[in-house]
């Protein structure tokens, strides 16, 4: 499929689990794509010369660094078409709301949510220009269900990604501009399966509740952010796109 042929695409957290394989995705359905991450240049350039795109380092936490960070694949490519807004974290000190300190809230704060109203704020000039564009925001199921294993400013950044999505979606669809957020469910990420390994009980008591019984792959996001790129998505904005294997529907899971 190449229902992307000539577009342009921003991917932040592009080396991460979910961003690398929706870069390669929308890579393989014909766009162009800009990645976005903390790392060095030589070592993001590496998978920038795999895909045939470019890499820029920049952390979207910091406002004139994604100003330039558009700008420029702007200007390299003309023109901004999808910005997968995905850059996030979830460190461990972010807990409980007990034991979570002001630091960690705020630090959490600024790369999940700051960041994607830098990233908006700086791609929807573009879009507004040439009437079209789609752009995906990173939320998390957790933004819509409680957990007693709490990250609390996580949580609390994925519902406010929600909020702003669909305040977006709404402002700007009349000019051509669709604002999507994607939550997905948990997916099997080196991190999640090495901190599994070391406590096998903690992920039973997570795999209890997929209806699946398993998490999903990174390439299964990555191909749900392709469709909400794509004109195959041309009727949904302002939409929460899950991606969850069926978590949030479920209450009493198959055996
Ligand atoms: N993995 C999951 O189970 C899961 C579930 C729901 C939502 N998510 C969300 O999906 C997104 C991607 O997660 P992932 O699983 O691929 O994680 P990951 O840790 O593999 O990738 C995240 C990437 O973001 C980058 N990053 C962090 N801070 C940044 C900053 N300030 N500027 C630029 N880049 C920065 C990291 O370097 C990393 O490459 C995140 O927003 C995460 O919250 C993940």
């Amino acid at each position: 499929m190449q229902r992307l042929a000539g577009r342009i695409a921003v991917v932040t957290g592009a080396l991460g689990g979910i961003g690398l394989a929706t870069a390669r995705r929308l890579t393989a359905e014909g766009a162009t794509v800009v990645l976005a991450d903390l790392a060095e240049p030589e070592e993001g350039r590496r998978y920038a010369d795999e895909l045939d795109g470019l890499y820029l380092k920049a952390d979207v936490t910091d406002e004139e660094t994604v100003e330039a960070l558009f700008r420029t694949a702007h200007d390299t490519y003309g023109t901004v078409d999808i910005a997968f807004n995905n850059a996030g974290i979830s460190p461990p000190e972010d807990d409980s709301i007990l034991q979570t300190g002001l630091d960690t809230w705020k630090r959490v704060q600024e790369t999940n949510l700051t960041s994607v109203y830098l990233c908006c704020k700086h791609v929807i000039p573009y879009m507004r220009a040439q009437e079209k564009g789609s752009i995906i925001n990173t939320a998390s199921f957790v933004a819509r269900m409680g957990a007693a294993t709490s990250q609390i400013s996580y949580t609390a950044s994925k519902g406010g990604v929600l909020a702003m999505t669909r305040e977006l979606g709404v402002q700007f669809a009349r000019e051509g501009i669709r604002v999507n957020a994607l939550s997905p469910g948990p997916v099997n990420t080196p991190l999640l399966r090495e901190l599994f390994a070391e406590d096998p009980e903690r992920a039973a008591r997570r795999l209890v509740h997929a209806p699946m019984g398993r998490f999903a792959e990174a390439d299964e996001i990555a191909a749900a952010v392709a469709f909400l790129a794509s004109d195959d998505a041309s009727y949904i904005t302002a939409a929460e796109f899950l991606v969850d294997g069926g978590i949030t529907g479920a209450y009493v899971t198959p055996l």
